[in-house]
Order: structure tokens, then sequence, then C-alpha cells
């Protein structure tokens, strides 16, 4: 697969890094443009390029991976997404301050939020409850797989994100829906930040 990210930090590269690593093309994009990410795609290999955000949706699939408050700048500046599958990795804190609180959506989880900035996209909630550090290195331990868990309405977009998944290791758990294993999963829920090893 060709996989586009938008935001080039620390999820983007974890997550790009896995695909890399088992023969996927990876697409990266930031708000600085793809000059500022050239040393980034050279160290990633030849799998690897730069491009503007609008650019990487053009990938299979897409990795949503800035900040919260950036959500709907980087939204307002892709073109329309017809049934792209794309992973929302976002938390919903409503700033990057140290005293940042959890974004008032009224009635609605982040991912239908994500999916209402992003008409078109089939949207499926993952990686957004592991700490990068459960993210980044190999998932597969000696007691077991890191479970990754994720949401999402479409079950073909979710059977995509879950092969991608457990290509690279982990075990993916499927909570249903953005509105229910997305407020599980979300910032808050339940199992936000539960960091948990599958036995096989
Ligand atoms: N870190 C974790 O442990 C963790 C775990 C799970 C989920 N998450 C969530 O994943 C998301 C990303 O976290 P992170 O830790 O990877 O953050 P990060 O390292 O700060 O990376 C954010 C990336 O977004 C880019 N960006 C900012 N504004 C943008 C825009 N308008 N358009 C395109 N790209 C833009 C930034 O690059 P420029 O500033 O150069 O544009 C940067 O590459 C957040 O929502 C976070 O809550 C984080």
């Amino acid at each position: 697969m060709k996989i586009g990210t938008l935001g080039a930090g620390t999820i983007a590269q974890a997550i790009a890094r896995h695909a890399i690593r088992h023969g996927h093309e990876v697409v990266l994009s930031n708000s600085r443009g793809p000059a500022s990410l050239a040393p980034l795609a050279r160290d990633l290999g030849a799998r690897a390029a730069a491009a503007t955000p609008a650019e990487a949706v053009a990938a299979d699939l897409v990795v949503l991976a800035v900040g919260w408050p950036q959500v709907p700048d980087v939204a307002a500046q892709l073109p329309s997404l017809d049934g792209t599958v794309v992973i929302d990795a976002t938390n919903q804190f409503d700033s990057p301050s140290p005293n940042a609180k959890i974004a008032d959506l009224g009635d609605l989880t982040g991912s239908e939020y994500v999916a209402s900035l992003l008409p078109g996209a089939r949207v499926v909630k993952a990686f957004n409850a592991l700490f990068a550090q459960f993210i980044a290195p190999d998932p597969r331990h000696e007691a077991g797989r890191q479970v990754l868990f994720l949401a999402g309405d479409d079950a073909d977009a979710k059977n995509t994100v879950k092969g991608l998944a457990s290509q690279f290791g982990f075990a993916p758990v499927d909570l249903g829906t953005l509105r229910e294993g997305g407020r599980l999963i979300q910032l808050g829920g339940p199992l936000s930040g539960l960091h948990a090893l599958k036995q096989d």
C-alpha cells in the first residue's frame, strides 16, 4: 500500500517505520512543506517521500496524526476523500499545554467530529489510545502482542486497518462504531491509555 500521513511527528513516524519495514510506501506531510521533511524522508529510506497534505491523501490509506487544535486546519486543505480509509490517531486535547483539557464536542465523539470534517473518508479510530512508546517498537513481546483497539463505522475500512495492524505485529481489537467504540478509546474513555498484551 501507499500510506499518506497528515503530520510527520512522533506518531506518524512510528507508524511510517512499521509500514516501511513491511514493504509499504509512505508519503509524509506537515504544515511546513515537503522540503522541511527531506531529512526525515532520507532517513526512512527509498520507500519514503515528502509531500503536501493535499498530495499525501492521494495514498491508499491516510494516517491523521496532528495535534487536535490543528485538525480543522489540515482538513480544510484537503480535496474530498472519496472512500479513502483514514486512521484517526488523534486525541482531543484542546491545547498543547500541560494543562490541556479534553475538548468539548457536545454529543459527538472525537472521531465522529473528525469524520464530519473529512467528507467521503472512511474513518477508523486507532493508535490513539496507546502511548507512543508502545506504538514505535516491535509490538510482539514474549508475553503476547500489543493490543490495538480500533473503532469505525465501515467494516471494510476496519478490515484494512486490522490487516495492517496485524502485519505490523499488533493484536487488533474491534470495539464497534465511532460512537460506541470511539467513546471507549478516546481521551477520557475507559480504554484510553490502557496497554495490554494478547496471548496467541
Ligand atoms: N505522542 C503520543 O504518545 C501519542 C499517542 C497516541 C496518539 N497521539 C495523538 O496523535 C496526534 C499526533 O501526536 P504526535 O505526538 O505525533 O505529535 P507531534 O510529534 O507534535 O507531531 C505533530 C505533527 O503534525 C504536524 N502539523 C501541525 N500542524 C499541521 C497542519 N496544519 N497540517 C499538517 N501537519 C501539521 C507537525 O509538523 P509541523 O508543525 O512542522 O507542521 C508534526 O509533524 C495527536 O493528536 C496526539 O494526541 C499521540
